[in-house]
């Protein structure tokens, strides 16, 4: 897929963005390394879900460019861009399951659309992934049958259908409760060290942000861009700018990881 191992998996050169006539982000650039936990973070309402639209094409830039594996996504044609939709997997806020399919048919759904194969390899993706992600055995049970924690295992299942090289996410932890949310975190960590999956994570959730990123971009709704990049300690600890220090040094109860993390059962296994 990747022809150079070391070339970032996305670039984004001069990114404006918004909706109507309101610039949300202006001018952004970055880029993403393979198999990288990559955290945009920063407060609510800085952009953080729109520059995932656009990461992900379903909002076209004013301005600039967001390139895959060096193909641009914004001047693909239908075709192109069609290819390019294969190559990774979404994980939404809501999960965006189907509330009257079973987990299987959730899980099984990307694979009829962008897949000939066969029903009874299909069926054989759909049980790994289930397992990949914990949830052997649950192929029968509605969205309706599980808890928060495994709904968002379940979305991850259906985002890893296509054996992607990029999964993003929109708040993954966003609704539980601390315990279940380092199983979650923990879980994302694990795909990306047996799969070598390169992850794109939006997050405002301190706890999550430290344990999860390799690198933070952080954005700011004044500026419209991005105000501070790098390692999240060293920038909690080091930023010149107080924005930055604030949010990163946040006074909340599940802020910062604890030496008392359980360990979780979560088998991940290679396809
Ligand atoms: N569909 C939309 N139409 C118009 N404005 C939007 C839409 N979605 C978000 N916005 C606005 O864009 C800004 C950034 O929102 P968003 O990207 O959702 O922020 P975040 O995910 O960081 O909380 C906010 O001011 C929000 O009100
Ligand atoms: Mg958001």
């Amino acid at each position: 897929m990747n022809p150079n191992p070391s070339a970032p998996v996305i670039e984004v050169k001069n990114l404006t963005c918004g909706y109507g006539e309101t610039v949300v982000l202006q001018d952004v650039s970055f880029v993403v390394h393979p198999r990288e936990v990559l955290l945009v973070i920063g407060g609510s309402g800085c952009g953080k879900s729109t520059l995932l639209r656009c990461l992900i094409g379903l909002l076209k830039p004013f301005q600039g460019d967001v390139a895959h594996f060096g193909r641009s996504f914004t001047a693909a044609d239908a075709t192109q861009r069609r290819e390019i939709l294969k190559t990774f997997g979404v994980l939404y806020q809501n999960n965006a399951l189907w509330s009257s399919m079973t987990l299987a048919e959730n899980v099984s759904l990307p694979l009829e659309e962008h897949t000939s194969l066969s029903r009874a390899d299909r069926e054989e993706i759909v049980t790994l992934k289930l397992n990949e992600v914990g949830l052997s055995g649950s192929e029968k049970l509605y969205p309706s049958e599980l808890s928060g924690g495994m709904k968002k295992r379940a979305a991850l299942a259906r985002a890893l259908a296509l054996d992607p090289e990029i999964v993003f996410f929109d708040e993954p932890s966003e609704g539980l409760d601390p315990i279940t949310s380092r199983e979650m975190d923990r879980l994302i960590l694990q795909v990306r060290d047996i799969l070598g999956t390169t992850m794109v994570i939006v997050s405002h959730q301190l706890s999550s942000i430290f344990r999860l990123a390799d690198r933070v971009i952080m954005l700011d709704p004044k500026t419209k861009g991005i105000i501070a990049e790098g390692k999240p300690k060293e920038l909690a600890a080091n930023s010149k700018d107080p924005r930055v220090r604030d949010f990163l040094n946040q006074d909340t109860d599940s802020a910062k990881p604890t030496s008392r993390t359980p360990e979780v059962a979560t088998e991940v296994h290679s396809p």
